[in-house]
């Protein structure tokens, strides 16, 4: 069965007296464990085909199944993170990435030295009993992740989460990232204005067109690359050689007139 497929997905937005329509015809489907990004101008609905992914909007036409069921059923199986990290400031970061277990009634002494574990994994061990006020983004993006992490999701939906964060902290996180969605086995779908980000974090990049929001193209990243950590990638041969190709497609993209 198919971790997860998207089956002709629509969705208009109405407002008062008009409505937008955002996204066409879109269809996926995404192998467990893989790891998809979604690259595309402003606006081509990225952000709301996550939301549909995630269950939170319900598309216009079109389904998506988790595991063979309507995502409505089966939203808990899914974590999403967005740009914003959204910490509580009045809680310390273990009390804050502990937010999803406690709402589940999961909350035990196991599921606390998980978050610790988690933490350290992560590089933050010094600021467990912190507040996140006294946080760099970066760190801050990185407890984010853990929150995220520790609802144990089977589908994680990350929504530029690295896309505030100066250049450095942003290539030392996707190794993070990358090192940790891996050692879990997760299956994500990462959407990104960053074409090299996108290939060197991903096994697949589905380049998306606007007006309406279409899959315009599907690029598969070799298989050299997808085994380097994405420090590592980034200078590899076949990097730049995908980096070209994807760089052109967006040319094309932006020069079409709209139509519709
Ligand atoms: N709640 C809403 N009501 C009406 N229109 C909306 C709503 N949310 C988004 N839109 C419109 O739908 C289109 C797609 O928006 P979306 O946020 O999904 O794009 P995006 O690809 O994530 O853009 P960006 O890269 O800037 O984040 C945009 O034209 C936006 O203005
Ligand atoms: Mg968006």
């Amino acid at each position: 069965m198919t971790f997860l497929t998207l089956n002709q997905i629509s969705h208009q937005y109405f407002n008062k007296d008009s409505y937008a329509k955002v996204l066409e015809n879109v269809t996926m489907s995404v192998k467990e464990g893989s790891f998809i990004s979604l690259l595309g101008p402003s606006g081509c609905g990225k952000t709301t085909l996550l939301s549909i992914i995630s269950g939170l909007i319900n598309p216009t036409r079109g389904e998506v199944t988790l595991l063979g069921q309507p995502v409505m059923d089966s939203n808990s199986a899914i974590g999403y993170m967005l740009q914003q990290d959204y910490l509580f400031p009045w809680k310390i970061i273990l009390d804050n990435v502990l937010t999803g277990p406690k709402i589940q009634h999961k909350d035990n002494p196991e599921i606390k030295e998980k978050a610790i574990e988690f933490l350290q994994d992560i590089g933050l061990s010094q600021v467990i009993h912190s507040y996140p006020d006294s946080l760099s983004g970066g760190m801050r993006q990185r407890a984010a992740l853990i929150r995220t992490l520790l609802t144990d999701p089977k589908l994680l939906l990350l929504d530029e989460p690295f896309s505030a964060l100066d250049f450095q902290t942003k290539l030392k996180l996707e190794n993070l990232v990358s090192k940790l969605l891996k050692e879990y086995h997760k299956t994500s779908i990462l959407v990104t204005h960053d074409i090299g980000e996108a290939i060197a974090m991903s096994d697949r990049i589905f380049l998306m067109k606007a007006n309406p929001g279409e899959i315009a193209e599907v690029f598969e990243v070799p298989i050299e690359i997808r085994d380097l950590p994405p420090f590592e990638a980034r200078k590899h041969m076949k990097y730049q050689l995908l980096f070209d190709r994807i760089w052109e497609e967006l040319n094309k993209l932006e020069k079409k007139p709209d139509v519709g």
